[in-house]
């Protein structure tokens, strides 16, 4: 039955039902943890005996761990709740709502989402940086327009990924700060009379309680950009493991062959973590459209927010833990890194900047290069190791400098 079926006579029709029915089994052991702290409240009021305070504490624990009792008649993961406390779960919804309880439960999610996608950020941006190490001192072309510009190391265009990633970090936190406030106490949208203390950290405002679902905008926009991320990543992987480029070799353990062409190695961990970056960015945008114009406090179509918040999840862990191990398997073709670096036109920059250093403006410099590149004159003294280590960061120790930076900022996030 119904938590509402006091009210409502005729038996609802299984389409209605149908589409009535929330696809949130994955709130549980979250919605478990607010009404436990619920109860907590409703003992504090004196409304739940300490045997009953105790009853339900330890169901609910029981009950956290067990999403198959959940039934097709229960219409949502509160409703299953209550009916699975029993007789103490006729007293549990005093003085709360579902409308403050989901938000509770949700918040509660996305902070253990968060928390989940900063591990395993770190744990990709930390193979990541043995790779960069491994690679500091291995040169190769940098791009712009993806056209070869100047020299730099695999190590430096590795941080870069890094960086990405770091940020990526950050936003996370975020997302789980703005989800850190409680809207319990809120009841349906005003509160309730029956003078239950406020929860650690209530939010002050009852209406926004249980209307805010920025906290999951939030995550969904920090998962985007991770997609974003690592679907930039994931194609300079497919591009630099073509025959064409040939800087990467891909690992088989994260490989894939073809049904029909024997000779295949397909690297679909990265296409597909492309991929997921267009879901990634529709799961934000069909959020941002549900809540769009919504009157304040709760509407129903709030229960939309459950399946991308749900599904976002998914595509983080999976994404994540797909590229670590690509990564931490991907080998440099070294042989083929060194003829791609061996273009002298790489130093076109460096020898205008050597003119510079000899009092000519730099426009001028620039233009007796280009001319000396256009009618093949151009030569350079200078290697592509001379030229990265005159620039710093692009070299072997500026590389490792940024390694040693970035273990501390990854190590510290544990
Ligand atoms: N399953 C609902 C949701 O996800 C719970 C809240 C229902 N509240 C209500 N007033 N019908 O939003």
């Amino acid at each position: 039955m119904p938590l509402w079926s006091g009210r409502v006579g005729a038996a609802l029709d299984p389409a209605v039902w149908e589409l009535l029915r929330a696809n949130d089994a994955e709130l549980l052991p979250y919605d478990c943890e607010a009404t436990a702290e619920h109860a907590a409240r409703l003992h504090g009021a004196g409304l739940l005996e300490a045997g009953e305070l105790a009853d339900a504490e330890e169901r609910l624990a029981e009950i956290a761990q067990d999403p198959s009792a959940i039934l097709a008649d229960d219409e949502d993961v509160h409703s299953a709740i209550e009916r699975l406390l029993g007789p103490v779960g006729r007293k549990i919804h005093a003085g709360r709502s579902r409308n403050d309880q989901v938000a509770a439960a949700l918040r509660l999610y996305v902070r253990d989402a968060c928390a989940e996608a900063r591990e395993e950020i770190d744990a990709l941006a930390l193979v990541t940086l043995s790779f960069a190490e491994a690679e500091a001192d291995t040169l190769m072309p940098g791009y712009t327009h993806l056209q070869r510009g100047q020299p730099v190391t695999l190590g430096h265009h590795l941080l870069a990924w890094v960086e990405m990633l770091d940020r990526d970090r950050t936003r996370f936190a975020a997302a789980s700060d703005a989800a850190a406030a409680s809207p319990l106490g809120a009841g349906a949208l005003a509160g309730s009379t029956l003078g239950l203390d406020p929860p650690v950290g209530q939010m002050r405002n009852s209406i926004d309680a249980v209307a805010d679902r920025d906290f999951a905008l939030d995550y969904l926009y920090a998962a985007a950009m991770l997609a974003q991320h690592l679907s930039r990543i994931g194609e300079e992987v497919v591009l630099w493991s073509t025959s064409e480029f040939g800087f990467l070799r891909l690992p088989e353990n994260a490989s894939t062959g073809s049904s029909m062409m024997p000779q295949k190695l397909n690297p679909d961990v990265a296409e597909l973590v492309r991929g997921k970056a267009g879901t990634a960015l529709g799961r934000l945008a069909g959020l941002l459209a549900v809540l769009k114009g919504l009157p304040l406090a709760y509407d129903r179509d709030l229960q939309e927010d459950k399946a991308p918040v749900f599904d976002a999840r998914r595509d983080v862990r999976s994404s994540l833990r797909g590229m670590t191990v690509l990564v931490s398997g991907l080998a440099a073709n070294r042989e083929r890194l060194a003829v791609a670096v061996s273009d002298p036109l790489l130093l076109a920059t460096d020898v205008a900047e050597d003119l510079v250093r000899g009092g000519i403006p730099f426009r001028d410099a620039h233009e007796q290069v280009a001319a000396s590149v256009r009618d093949g004159s151009f030569s350079s003294g200078a290697t592509a190791a001379d030229s990265v280590a005159a620039r710093g960061a692009p070299g072997p120790g500026g590389v490792r400098d940024a390694i040693t930076a970035a273990r501390r900022r990854f190590g510290a996030a544990r």
